[in-house]
């Protein structure tokens, strides 16, 4: 047996390597200065120090000091398998390379006594061992390992110095590798961290699905993608397409908004495509279309499901050659303009029953947005509330308990215009420093469709509802209904009587 000191590898010199060694050494080179670390990397450089060394296995192993554990980071035998258990190595010699931070080099493993008492080298019946450290920062990073079963003396200092080599080599890689590594693992923390922290300028609200679509917009504005808006009325389609082209490389180009609802297709199309002088009474000059106006920006075009057949056709053009004609003219001009479009109707069904071109549908909704109506992100009601006192009024002003209460149970069939009609309206109405229940007046026009049955049906209904609106509040419930606290007192013990009543019935 003998253990080399390394003293000497400081003075290594590449005439002391073998031509053959110096070729696996350049293979080796050009593994280790790929891009890329990949797991494949480390084999491929293990099986030509396998080949150079004429060992039989070879192993690559991290070493953890806090756990004081080996991970293998790639294990290959001749025929150029991975080996997976570490188990099949000697932990003993691992231990030594760490503990002694230079290389051993053992011949004829089994006559030593220190070394033959390990199960592995028993197991393998290894005979030969190097193994030498790979540094990181003057520590002690991992080990390369390579064995053999037979006794070679041919694993000689010319071996280790070979190994060395290569740990130099891999030493420097790993600073690159971990590097980038750690530069990349940086990276998408903070892209994560920023995407959570993602808004859309001017939007209010908190909720899951608002936060969705913020990162919906983000990822989108960077594309030149067509987006399709979808929702009800009110719910900020407009505000969407506006963040969208903000946060587009089309910024400093023209935003266009156009409004294509019950506007007569003549009107509209000449509008938009422009035309020729002479092309209708009235024309009498050459006249651009929004289109080339808005050339280089976004244009979007709102209530899209209102064009006609006509008009479906030519902008399916636009959308799929970026050309345009003008009104009269056979001149084709070409046009780059990123289109989003919105609407509030349902696209597919009218797609369903022929109102609405499918080549055109498909066209559009490329990249689709549904923002989702008020009532199903009630966790919003609050903050836009807040939002809107502020931006209506510079008085300091407190929303009660019950009234967000009110704000938060109602239904909202106008989304957030209506939220924010409300609030302009409660603050006429406040004049103290508490927005209370009753200055928020909410439109009953739903629940007159909602009551049904007989007068005094209609009456525990309306009655019941107030309640909940005002959170069980008999004395705010009675001033919004006009009659007396007694009254509902009243009401109540009546609709409790006949609960009982029906209840003794049906037993
Ligand atoms: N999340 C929000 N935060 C702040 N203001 C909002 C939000 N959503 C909508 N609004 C405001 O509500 C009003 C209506 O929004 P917007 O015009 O974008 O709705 P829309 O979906 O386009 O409605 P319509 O279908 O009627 O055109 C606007 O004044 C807008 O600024
Ligand atoms: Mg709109």
């Amino acid at each position: 047996m003998d253990s080399k000191n390394t003293e000497k590898f400081d003075f290594l010199s590449l005439t002391d390597i073998r031509k053959e060694q110096f070729h696996a050494l350049y293979r080796i080179s050009s593994l280790l200065s790929a891009a890329e670390y990949s797991e494949s990397l480390m084999a491929d450089a293990l099986d030509v120090i396998v080949g150079a060394t004429h060992a039989e296995r070879g192993l690559f192993a991290q070493w953890q000091v806090s756990s004081n554990e080996f991970n293998i980071l790639a294990a290959r035998n001749i025929a150029k398998e991975d080996i997976s258990d570490l188990s099949a190595f000697s932990s003993g010699i691992l231990g030594r390379v760490v503990v002694e931070k230079r290389p051993v080099l053992y011949h004829d493993v089994q006559s030593d006594p220190t070394l033959s008492q390990f199960k592995s080298v028993q197991i393998h019946k290894i005979k030969s061992v190097i193994g030498v450290p790979v540094f990181q920062d003057n520590q002690v990073w991992g080990v390369i390992l390579v064995d053999s079963v037979e006794n070679r003396t041919a694993f000689s200092e010319e071996y280790l110095d070979f190994l060395n080599f290569f740990s130099n080599m891999l030493s420097l890689a790993l600073d690159r590798i971990l590097q980038v590594e750690s530069l990349r693992d940086e990276n998408r923390a903070l892209r994560s961290q920023l995407e959570a922290q993602q808004t859309i300028p001017d939007m209010v609200g908190n909720s899951p699905a608002i936060r969705q679509i913020a990162n919906l917009v983000h990822r989108v504005a960077k594309t030149d993608a067509t987006v399709l808006i979808l929702g009800e009325s009110g719910t900020g389609k407009d505000l969407v397409a506006r963040a969208i082209h903000h946060l587009s490389p089309r910024k400093d180009k023209t935003f266009l908004a156009q409004f294509c609802g019950s506007i007569p297709e003549t009107l509209l199309e000449s509008e938009l495509f422009g035309y020729k002088k002479g092309a209708f009474s009235g024309a009498h000059t050459d006249k651009k279309g929004l289109f080339e106006v808005v050339s280089g920006g976004t244009f979007f075009l709102d209530e899209i499901g209102d064009i006609t057949p006509g008009l479906q056709a030519k902008l399916l053009r636009v959308l799929q050659n970026q050309e345009i004609i003008r009104v009269g003219d056979t001149q084709v001009r070409r046009v780059d303009v990123r289109i989003i479009t919105a609407t509030n109707q349902n696209l597919y069904e009218m797609v369903g029953n022929g109102r609405f071109r499918q080549d055109l549908f498909y066209r559009l909704n490329v990249f689709p947005i549904t923002l989702p109506p008020l009532r199903e992100r009630r966790t919003d009601i609050s903050h836009l509330a807040d939002h809107f006192l502020k931006k209506y009024s510079n008085r300091s002003l407190k929303i009660d308990r019950q009234t967000l209460s009110k704000l938060e149970n109602y239904s909202w069939p106008g989304n957030v215009r209506q939220l924010e009609n409300v609030i302009q309206r409660a603050l006429i109405l406040c004049d103290g420093e508490r927005l209370l229940p009753e200055h928020i007046k909410l439109e009953e026009k739903q629940s007159i469709e909602d009551y049904s049955g007989t007068l005094r049906d209609v009456e525990k209904q309306l009655l019941l509802r107030r309640l909940k609106e005002f959170d069980n509040n008999r004395t705010q419930a009675a001033k919004s209904l006009g009659v007396s606290v007694r009254w509902i007192q009243l009401k109540l013990k009546e609709l409790e009587d006949g609960q009982k009543e029906s209840n003794a019935e049906t037993v």
